[in-house]
This record gives C-alpha cells, structure tokens and sequence, in this order.
C-alpha cells in the first residue's frame, strides 16, 4: 500500500536497516560500525577502517596483516583495461574515464557471474585496488609519462602517491590522504551509496553497482563538490579579487557556494573538522598559505551570513591542491577511498536482500485521459 510523498529529495526518510555507519546530524557525529570518527582519524588506517566496515569490527594484528596484504595482492589490473585507458579522446574527464573503466572491470574479474557474499568480498578486495591503480595511471598517460607498477610494501594510500607520482611520497603526504580516505570511506545513505543499493538489489552484479555509485559521486551536489571548490578558488585567483568580495556577490546572484551546507548535519561536518587541520597545517609546512587563508575566510563568512558550515569537501580542495593533486582528480580520488563503503552497502543489501522499489506520488494529467487519434490532434 501506497503512504503520501516524503519531503523532496527523500528528506528525513529511513529507507534502509544497516549496521555499517551512523550519524547524529544534530550532534555532529558520525561513527563506522559504532567507532566515531575523530578516533578513527587520529588511530586508524585506510585498511584497518575498510577492515572494519566489512566486517563489523576492528581487527588483530594477524587479521589487519592479512587483509593489507590481500588489498596490495589485488593491485592487478588486466593489459586490456589499461588498453582501454588509452583510447579515450583527450577531452575525457578522469571521473568518466573511472566510471567507464570500472564498468569493463567486470569483463575481466575470474567472479563476475557469482553474485554469492564470498565472491562479493573477493570482488571487493579487488575493485578497491583497481580504483585506486586506474586513477593513477590514467592521469599518468594523459600526461604522456610511463605507467608505474604498484608496490606491494606499501599502503593503499602511499601507493596510490607512488603510482600518480612516480616517486616514494613524503610520511606526510601518506599518513595525510591516509587520513583523507579514512574521513570519506563511508557516510550512510548518501547519493552514490543508495545507488549502489538500489542496483545491487535488483540481483545485479557489484561491478554495476559501483559503477552506478561512481555515476552519482561524478555531480557537483555530491563529491564533484570538491573539484568545484577548488575551481572556485582559481577563479578568485584568476580574477585577483578578494575573496569574501568574491563570494558576497554569488551569493547575492542566488548561487551556492560548493563545500557548504549538508542535508544531514546541522552542526559543523566532523570530517571538515580533520580537513580544516590537515590543510592548514600543510599550508604551513609548504608556506603556500594562500588557499587555506582563503578557504578560512570565505568559511567564517558563511558561517555568519548563511549560518552554512564547511563539508567534507571543502577543505579537501586546498588539502589536495598542497598536495600536488590536479583538480580533475579530486573526485576520483573519493571514490578511491568510498568503495570501502559501496562495497560495505552491497554485501550488506545482498546479505538481506529485497528488491528496493519505492512509489511515486502521480501528479500528471487526470486518469482517464482519452486517447486522442493523430488527426483528430492540433
Ligand atoms: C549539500 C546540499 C546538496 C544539501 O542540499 P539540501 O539538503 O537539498 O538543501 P537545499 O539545497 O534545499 O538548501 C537549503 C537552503 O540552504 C541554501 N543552501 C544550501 N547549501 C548552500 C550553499 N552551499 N550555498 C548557498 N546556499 C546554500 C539553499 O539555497 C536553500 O536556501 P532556501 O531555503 O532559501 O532556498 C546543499 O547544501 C548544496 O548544494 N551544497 C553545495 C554542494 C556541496 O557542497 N555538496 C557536497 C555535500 S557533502
């Protein structure tokens, strides 16, 4: 039976059970399988976290060592899909060249047609390194420099750095994207995710899911949002304008400032809180202060003109950017850390499947219209 509409955009509706993520928007918390986020920032890791959405708990020793060494076992991608990479014209996005090559990943993976929970992890296992190796590579043949083969002593982090820049990165800049993917592995039912849910219970397959998830990561609503901060802070740059000056006058044009605002936090992100410092103290360290002062700026001008606080996204821009990180890879680089949890959301949806096909309140002409024959039409 059919209830009335939700509010727009499924505003305050529980649409599913899980176990994985829970957020108290009023509060500002956010926590993985019960463990909040600022422990997991300050103690974890990328495989320790991924470790923990999969399967409900933080490891042992023995436990975190196997499954890292599995995630660096999987960096293996098929000839043919870097074959792939290479055909696309040079005007392609790397947010659509992931999103096409993870949908070909499929193609190549020994499990594609067991859509059974121990294949679901096997795949995952692997799509969480192909991400990450596909990214890298493609912004290196883009760029016309030779692929660099994954390291296996090293993080998914850090070899993520190492493939995209071809030289060992920094304990720095590791343990920061380490902290960084941490911060964005997984956030409930966001867009992408309950995308990936959507998919995965219709009994397709985790490959189409992911490739689903990437799709709605890809708009500027969602994680695109990063990649437009940044631009934003460009065009101040670029336009040697002061940046609150800059910022007023969107406002006052009746357009959104990227990075701010969120549908389920009402306080300050608890992600934005990690950024902000990382991207501060990094722009101390590299004394390219510019685009975190800038950020800061336009922050408390939000703050007191919109009552709008930072999200995930809007100090990742100037983190990434001190980083050394193109624009263009910003989103990507969300979906190298956000498989964890797509792939978290879909072993849980198959664990407990049902068919996700909710009602639509029809406000179209009146039933029954008549059909009207072609001559008798205006
Ligand atoms: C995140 C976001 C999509 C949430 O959307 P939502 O829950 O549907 O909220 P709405 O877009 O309806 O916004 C509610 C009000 O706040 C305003 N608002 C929200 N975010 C804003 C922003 N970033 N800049 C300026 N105004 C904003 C809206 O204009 C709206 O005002 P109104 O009621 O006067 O029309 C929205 O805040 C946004 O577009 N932010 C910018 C993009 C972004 O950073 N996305 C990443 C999210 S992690």
């Amino acid at each position: 039976m059919a209830t009335a509409v939700a509010g727009k955009g499924l505003e305050g509706i529980v649409a599913a059970n899980s176990g994985i993520c829970w957020i108290d928007g009023d509060a500002g918390i956010l926590s993985y399988r019960g463990i909040d986020i600022h422990e997991l920032a300050v103690h974890s890791t990328f495989e320790e976290t991924t470790y923990l959405l999969w399967n409900g708990r933080l490891p042992n020793a023995a436990e975190l060592q196997e499954f890292t060494a599995q995630l660096a076992q999987s960096r293996i991608l098929d000839p043919k899909i870097v074959d792939l990479l290479r055909s696309f014209p040079a005007s392609a996005t790397p947010m659509e060249v992931l999103r096409t090559a993870v949908s070909a990943l499929s193609m190549y993976d020994a499990d594609e047609n067991d859509n059974l929970h121990d294949a679901n992890v096997r795949k995952s296992f692997r799509l969480t390194s192909q991400i990450g190796m596909i990214v890298a590579i493609y912004d290196r043949l883009r760029k016309g420099l030779a692929v660099v083969e994954p390291d296996p002593t090293l993080t998914h982090a850090a070899n993520f750095l190492w493939m995209l820049n071809g030289e060992k990165p920094s304990d720095t800049a590791s343990r920061t994207l380490d902290v960084a993917l941490i911060l964005h592995a997984d956030h409930e039912l966001n867009a992408s995710t309950f995308a990936a849910r959507v998919i995965a219970a219709t009994l397709s397959d985790i490959h189409s899911a992911v490739t689903g998830a990437i799709g709605a990561l890809k708009g500027p609503l969602h994680g695109g949002a990063n990649e437009a901060v940044m631009r934003l802070l460009y065009a101040i740059d670029k336009a040697g304008a002061d940046p609150v000056t800059y910022v007023r006058e969107m406002l006052a044009a009746k357009k959104k400032i990227s990075g701010f605002g969120h549908r389920v936090y009402k306080t300050e992100d608890p992600r934005a809180t990690h950024l902000r410092a990382m991207s501060e103290r990094l722009s101390k360290d590299s004394g390219l202060t510019k685009w975190y002062d800038w950020s800061r700026q336009i922050e408390l001008f939000i703050n007191a003109e919109k009552k709008l606080n930072a999200n995930v996204d809007f100090y990742s821009a100037s983190t990434y950017t001190t980083l050394g990180i193109d624009v263009d890879l910003f989103t990507p680089i969300f979906a190298v850390s956000r498989i964890s949890g797509w792939a978290a959301h879909v072993i849980e949806q198959l664990d407990d499947n049902r068919l996700i096909r909710p009602r639509a309140e029809y406000i179209g002409p009146a039933y029954p219209s008549p059909y009207v024959p072609m001559a008798n039409r205006g």
